[in-house]
């Protein structure tokens, strides 16, 4: 049933920028769910939030989730940072992929969105404090991923070296095709 190569973690943490650099070097599809969301609206993520509000997003978000774990092939899903809130989300993503969890210092995280606009959940107020708030109430929903990854103090290229390892030797063992 596993089969497919899930990135999930903390806004910030780099998911996409590794998901379409292991894709690129492991040859596999690679898809992003904010991506699929975006084109299937013809909308921006904070369009969608401001016209239609958070539990739409998180509607359109499980919905996307729930088609691209049913991709034939194995691909790279890499996915917004709130994926996780949902238990369904979850649990499809631990049936059908080798979940890899990104992870970085929240105050890490804070500089490396510090420029940031496009992010709805970070606008309006003080970054520090809604990063810090939103880190502390998902940090334990990152929990149940197959492996974790710490990516502070490496560059992009070792965390996606780092994710490559495992899957071949997942391809090895035979666990993953
Ligand atoms: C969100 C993270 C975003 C995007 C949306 C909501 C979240 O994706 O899905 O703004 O709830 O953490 P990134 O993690 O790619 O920033």
């Amino acid at each position: 049933m596993k089969k497919h190569l899930i990135i999930i973690g903390f806004m910030g943490t780099g998911k996409s920028t590794i998901g379409k650099m292991i894709s690129q070097s492991l040859r596999l599809e690679y898809l992003d769910t904010d991506e699929i969301i975006q084109r299937d609206r013809n909308c921006s993520i904070p369009e969608i939030f401001e016209k239609y509000g958070e539990l739409t997003f998180r509607n359109l978000e499980t919905g996307v989730m729930e088609q691209t774990v049913q991709n034939t092939h194995p691909s790279i899903i890499t996915t917004g940072g709130g994926i996780v809130l949902r238990s369904e989300n979850r649990v499809a993503m631990s049936k059908y992929g080798w979940v890899f969890a990104l992870h970085a210092h929240p105050k890490e995280i804070i500089r490396r969105l510090q420029e940031d606009t496009s992010r709805p959940l970070l606008q309006g107020g003080s970054l520090e404090e809604r990063v810090l708030h939103l880190y502390e109430e998902r940090k334990r929903l990152y929990q149940f991923a197959d492996y974790h990854i710490d990516t502070d103090n490496q560059t992009e290229q070792q965390v996606a070296n780092q994710i490559k390892d495992i899957w071949f030797n997942l391809i090895k063992s035979g666990d993953a095709k």
